[in-house]
């Protein structure tokens, strides 16, 4: 970890710690050392001055004695400077005996001579300040004097200041950790305090907290933006949680109502497959009806031509217990019995074979038996049980079946589905009692049939063609349409009967309903 990352990781307060007392030791540092620098300067600046006038005296005092080649008179000159304590040596060179050494003062407590020769003292010397003064007398150079001392006083002075200014460092770093110590609880306790209330506010998720403000610095402002933020949190929080309960509640109510939706679809379903069985039901009643009231015919005939047999045997027994049978009486009766004979049977035959048709036509309407039938011959039982409706008719069907066309389905869907189209086209197709065709074409196409179904009555409109198949769709709503038969027939052929159904028309131009049919279904896809 570099050292920036060490330090900011560091808490706030260690920083300011930091800061302040680095800041202040580096300035006291830096004077330090410049107070120290230039009091060194000083006092070796005071000693060279020192040592220059001492030697530039000397040398003026000490030419005449080299001039004279006295050395004792040298000597003396050189005790004089016996009062400097911080003397090393001095020595005094003869240049015109080739700067031997002339004269020399050594205090014995320093231990050090002078070289013989000025060309073997040293230019410069560590700890020491090393002075060298020509001598002249006018123009002339005698030699010269070499002064050397010693800097340890110098030293000792320095030593103090040293000292003075660690102390100085000590006492302003004390105080200036006194005076971080003061100034950081300021701003770090408005900010501990920011940092508790963040936290207790992210833990309790309690927006109705504040943070207590200290001052109106910047930190005082940090805190009254703070609480600013959480009062519209609050605010916000608190508007979310209304809508919430609001949507809550909508939604509870939104389910309820699905619900009642639910239970009302079912009730519709329920009421739907009832009218649908009442539908079925009521083109069985029709049936049955047509049934009455064809049979009624012969029957009634039927009944006539017995009577009439009754009263004519009855008189033909009278005459003859009376003994008033005559030949030509005989004749007459003979003739009406034969007549009545004729008509009572053709007419019963005639019910009965009506009864035939009707039995197999009813039974297959109620059940649903998958079995084998001959088509052409089933659709005409089917017409003729529908025959008493179209006899109150203009209207007259066409059958267009090929013979020997077996199928194997469901007779009474076929039934029911023919039944349903030709009611109608009596029911709706033809409203004046016009004269009207009702077609029924059949192809066989490979493996399923093709049943077209035609009239050309008033045929439909674009709109009720789209709904033809949908339940309860009835233009003759309150004039007895359930809006159920074409819905029947589309659930027969393509559940039923597996087949397909389309119906194409146009106002003015009649109906043609295309069934397309399997043939023969087996047990197992019907099963
Ligand atoms: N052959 C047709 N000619 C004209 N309109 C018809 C014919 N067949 C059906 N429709 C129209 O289709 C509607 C729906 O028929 P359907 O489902 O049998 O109901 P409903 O006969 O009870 O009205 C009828 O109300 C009628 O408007
Ligand atoms: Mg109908």
């Amino acid at each position: 970890m570099s050292i920036l990352h060490r330090l900011s990781a560091l808490p706030i307060r260690h920083k300011i710690l930091l800061s302040i007392i680095g800041t202040s030791l580096i300035v006291v540092l830096l004077s330090t050392a410049v107070y120290l620098t230039v009091g060194w300067v000083g006092l070796k600046n005071k000693a060279v001055d020192e040592i220059e006038t001492t030697a530039n005296m000397f040398a003026q005092n000490v030419s005449a004695a080299l001039s004279f080649g006295d050395v004792s008179a040298a000597g003396d000159l050189l005790l004089s400077l016996k009062a400097l304590t911080e003397l090393e040596r001095a020595c005094v060179y003869d240049k015109n005996a080739g700067g031997v050494l002339f004269a020399s003062y050594t205090p014995a407590a320093k231990g050090l001579q002078c070289p013989k020769e000025l060309a073997a003292v040293p230019e410069d010397l560590a700890g020491s300040l090393l002075h060298r003064e020509k001598v002249f007398v006018g123009q002339d150079q005698l030699g010269t004097v070499v002064l050397q001392r010693s800097t340890d006083d110098l030293q000792g002075a320095m030593g103090l200041s040293v000292l003075v200014a660690v102390g100085m460092v000590l006492v302003s770093s004390l105080i200036a950790f006194l005076l971080t110590s003061f100034f950081r609880r300021l701003i770090e306790q408005p900010i501990t305090q920011l940092v508790a209330t963040t936290q207790r506010v992210s833990e309790e998720s309690d927006f109705g907290l504040r943070a207590e403000k200290f001052a109106n610095d910047e930190i005082g402002t940090l805190f009254d933006s703070f609480n600013g933020m959480l009062a519209q949190i609050q605010s916000r929080d608190l508007a979310l949680s209304l809508a919430h309960d609001e949507l809550k509640q909508q939604v509870t109510e939104v389910e309820e109502a699905n619900a009642a939706l639910n239970t009302t679809l079912k009730q519709l379903r329920e009421t739907q497959e009832q009218l649908v069985n009442q539908e079925k039901m009521a083109s069985l009643g029709g049936l049955v009806a047509g049934v009455a009231h064809e049979i009624n015919t012969p029957i009634g005939v039927g009944v006539t031509a017995a009577s009439t047999l009754h009263a004519a045997t009855e008189d033909m027994s009278a005459s003859y217990e009376a003994g008033r049978l005559t030949d030509s009486g005989l004749r007459k009766y003979v003739q009406t019995a034969i007549q009545s004979a004729g008509i009572l049977l053709n007419n019963l035959n005639r019910a009965a074979n009506l009864i035939h048709s009707f039995k197999q036509v009813a039974v297959d309407q109620t059940s649903s038996e998958l079995r084998q039938f001959d088509l052409h011959n089933y659709l005409e039982e089917i017409l003729l049980s529908l025959l008493p409706k179209l006899k109150k008719t203009n209207i007259s069907v066409e059958l267009n079946v090929p013979d020997n066309l077996l199928m194997q389905s469901f007779p009474g869907a076929f039934s029911q589905i023919i039944t349903n189209l030709l009611m109608n086209s009596l029911v709706h197709a033809y409203p004046d009692t016009k004269e009207g065709t009702i077609r029924i074409d059949v192809d066989q196409e490979g493996e399923q049939i093709a049943l077209h179904y035609r009239d050309d009555g008033v045929g439909m409109d674009r709109a009720a063609l789209d709904k033809v198949f949908d339940p309860f769709f009835t233009t003759r709503r309150g004039d007895g349409g359930s809006g159920l038969g074409m819905h029947i027939v589309y659930n027969l052929v393509t559940q039923q009967l597996r087949g397909r159904i389309r119906m194409d028309s146009k106002p003015g131009e009649g109906v043609h309903v295309t069934l397309q049919i399997p043939q023969k279904l087996s047990m197992e896809e019907v099963a």
